[in-house]
């Protein structure tokens, strides 16, 4: 098959293309190779044998251009970050996505699959069950109640304390700007797919792991920041009290499921979770990542949050297991790839002082004690 890539420059793209050309498919990336994902331009992992064009997914012409000699798409190019320029995520996530299936109709084009990366940011605060009033789907918690240290939440029928349900892909709950993004373009990918015969898949990815994650992304993920920390000889913080849960994905599971869903029929016109199956707080991935790098640091709690975070988030993934997918590897087998890689990347004495300093100037990392 010919394969558009849109973000096959980035870190799942990549991963995902190295497969597409290893099974003969023709593959062809359009990436604008942005910071902050990137810094010093094209990727030393770009997949060889994949054509790759430089430019924005917005730009309408070139999108066009491509899509006119390509049989099917994954769709990864987004910006993802927790800083408050809340129009950007619209403007990537949602409007490539509109403008993909508004060319793919007006050119009456034969698109055989469409593969659209949402994020389990779309399902937010996930399902909780309280043992007296039952399912409930907390919305966000506010931020009087974070600066108290208060981190669980509560049933918002009696405050009482409910248990983390594994979130089914019904549940669509998102709590910052990038997962609304993310909710938008999967309901406007599948709809329009649907109501134009354009065969579409949603993937709705947990917090994947693994090598070439970027390391300049303030957004992107615990395995990168404890990592960076333990490799320069410092102990990483836990935001709230380390306690969050998160089903942390690894990059060649994911891999797998993006390949699945290309071919088997079941998958279209459905959203999927891909998630890593257990649930893990942050601390013990921590602890994970320090035993790795043979650090005696433990991370620390300060008191400090992401404001926007979402508590506890674990996905559900039975209807993908379904078509006979399953996570084979586990966060210990991400942290030994990731911890192999990350030494290879430049410039990294700044990056944690950077990320920092832009997330607590936009007021994105808080602090209980500073607000008294
Ligand atoms: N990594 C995760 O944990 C995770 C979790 C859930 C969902 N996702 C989604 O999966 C997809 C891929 O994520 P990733 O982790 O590989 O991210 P990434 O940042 O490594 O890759 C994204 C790529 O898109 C490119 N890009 C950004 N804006 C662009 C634009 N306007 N035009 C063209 N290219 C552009 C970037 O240069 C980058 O190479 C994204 O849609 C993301 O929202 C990722």
């Amino acid at each position: 098959m010919r394969i558009l890539v849109t973000g096959g420059a980035g870190f799942i793209g990549s991963h995902t293309c190295d497969q597409l050309v290893a099974r003969g498919h023709e593959v062809t990336v359009l990436d604008a190779v942005t910071a902050p994902v990137h810094r010093g331009g094209r990727p030393m992992y770009v997949t060889p044998g994949a054509d790759l064009y430089i430019g924005d997914v917005r730009n309408r012409d070139l999108l066009a251009n491509l899509l006119r000699r390509t049989d099917a798409v994954y769709h990864f190019a987004a910006y993802q970050d927790y800083l408050p320029d809340f129009s950007r995520f619209t403007d990537v996530n949602v409007t490539s996505v509109a403008a993909l299936y508004e060319i793919a109709v007006a050119e009456r084009l034969d698109l055989q699959r469409v593969v659209v990366a949402s994020s389990q940011a779309a399902a937010g605060e996930g399902l909780y069950r309280c043992p007296e009033h039952g399912e409930q789907l907390p919305t966000m918690r506010p931020d009087e109640v974070l600066r108290a240290g208060r981190w669980d939440i509560g049933c918002p029928v009696c405050d009482g304390s409910m248990t983390v349900c594994r979130t089914p892909e019904r549940v669509a709950n998102p709590q910052n700007a990038y997962g609304m993004s993310k909710h938008a373009s999967e309901v406007l990918a599948l709809n329009l797919g649907r109501r134009y015969g354009i065969p579409t898949t949603a993937m709705r990815y947990s917090i994947v792991q693994g090598p070439r994650q970027s390391v300049y992304n303030a957004y992107s993920g615990a395995c990168r920041i404890f990592s960076l920390h333990y490799l320069l000889g410092s102990a990483p913080t836990l935001y709230e009290d380390g306690q969050s849960l998160r089903d942390y994905v690894n990059i060649h599971d994911v891999v797998d499921a993006n390949l699945l869903v290309l071919e088997d029929d079941r998958a279209v016109g459905r959203v999927f979770n891909v998630g890593g199956g257990t649930a893990y707080t942050t601390e013990q991935l921590a602890e994970i990542v320090r035993k790795r790098f043979g650090s005696e640091q433990r991370a620390r709690v300060t008191g400090e949050y992401r404001f926007g975070d979402t508590r506890h988030i674990c996905s559900d993934i039975d209807a993908l297991k379904q078509l006979g997918w399953r996570p084979q590897r586990t966060p210990e087998d991400s942290v030994a790839e990731y911890a192999a890689w990350l030494p290879t990347m430049p410039d990294l004495d700044d990056v944690l002082a950077e990320a920092d300093a832009a997330m607590r100037s936009l007021g994105v990392v808080r602090s209980v004690r500073s607000h008294g």
